[in-house]
């Protein structure tokens, strides 16, 4: 099992607070290593660390971070260097998870009502933020005399355009019908240019770059919802939260150590249909 061994691996999760930033932060324990927790709110990190302690007795860091604002990635990178020597894994998972709006007035999801400061903001944390990150963790990264891994969460809506029948409401007239928003895909799919851009570009100091696409994750969706979607996914069933946890251990660890540039579908084979 020492091709998967993560340890005395630093690794920076972003968005290490949301469902899934949690998994990954879990897995990297799991598989010994040390995450670097980096999400919006010091308090939900300082307790998610303070729980995380108590079960796996070891380093963890947590840092409060808007992965938007260049400085604050500038300076976390500068201590980080300061406290560690070095980063050998970074995983970009944050992202807006545009929820599905529902509305009885205007809808604001919609191509046709969706506002240029959304577009923005959404483009801000998964494009300028990942962007931001490959630029100072990465960039750490490709001055590691071992190089490293580094791992971008696109989604199976990377791969695919989102089936808006899927949101479809009964009753409810076509302006107002929901959607999943069209910056979703733009940021998805852009995950997987980074992803292809960065493989190439530290490659020689053997610094990998892959993308996950994950599958929709069991949240307490309607029972409606689920049903429409597991009929287009081969398994018949959404992800379990932790179900991305192998993936990620491989993709950070030197079990994948030819693995670059690979865009792997984690997604109950629902971009094979
Ligand atoms: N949940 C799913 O079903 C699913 C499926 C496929 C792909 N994904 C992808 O997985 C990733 C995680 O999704 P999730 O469901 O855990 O989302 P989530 O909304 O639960 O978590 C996202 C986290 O990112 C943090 N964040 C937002 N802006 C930030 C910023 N500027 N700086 C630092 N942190 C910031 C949020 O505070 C939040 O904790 C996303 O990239 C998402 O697109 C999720």
């Amino acid at each position: 099992m020492d091709l998967f061994t993560l340890k005395n691996k630093i690794i920076i999760v972003t968005g290490a607070s949301g469902l899934l930033g949690r998994e990954h932060v879990k897995a990297i324990l799991i598989a010994g290593g040390t995450p670097i927790l980096l999400d919006l709110n010091q308090n939900v990190i300082d307790k998610q660390v303070e729980e995380l302690k108590l079960i796996y007795k070891t380093e963890i860091g947590g840092y409060a971070v808007d992965i938007t604002k260049e400085e604050q990635v500038k300076v976390n990178c500068l201590e980080l260097m300061k406290k560690y020597g070095k980063i050998d894994g970074l995983v970009n998972n944050a992202a807006n998870n545009p929820k599905v709006e529902e509305s009885e007035e205007v809808n604001f999801s919609r191509l046709e009502n969706f506002s240029v400061e959304t577009w923005t903001k959404d483009l801000d944390v998964a494009l300028k933020g990942t962007f931001l990150c490959l630029k100072y963790y990465g960039f750490q990264i490709s001055n590691n005399i071992e190089g490293g891994s580094i791992v971008n969460i696109s989604s199976d809506l990377g791969l695919i355009a989102p089936d808006q029948r899927l949101y479809y409401k009964a009753g409810l007239k076509e302006s107002l019908q929901p959607v999943k928003p069209i910056t979703y895909s733009v940021v998805k799919t852009g995950v997987i240019g980074l992803t292809k851009y960065i493989s190439t570009y530290w490659a020689e100091k053997n610094v990998r770059c892959n993308a996950i696409c994950p599958g929709g994750v069991e949240n307490n969706q309607t029972s409606d919802f689920v049903e429409k979607l597991i009929e287009r996914i081969p398994m018949r069933r959404m992800a379990k939260q932790n179900e991305y946890q192998g993936v990620l251990i491989f993709l950070l660890s030197s079990a994948s150590s030819y693995i670059n540039g690979a865009i792997i579908s984690a997604d109950g084979g629902r971009t094979a249909w």
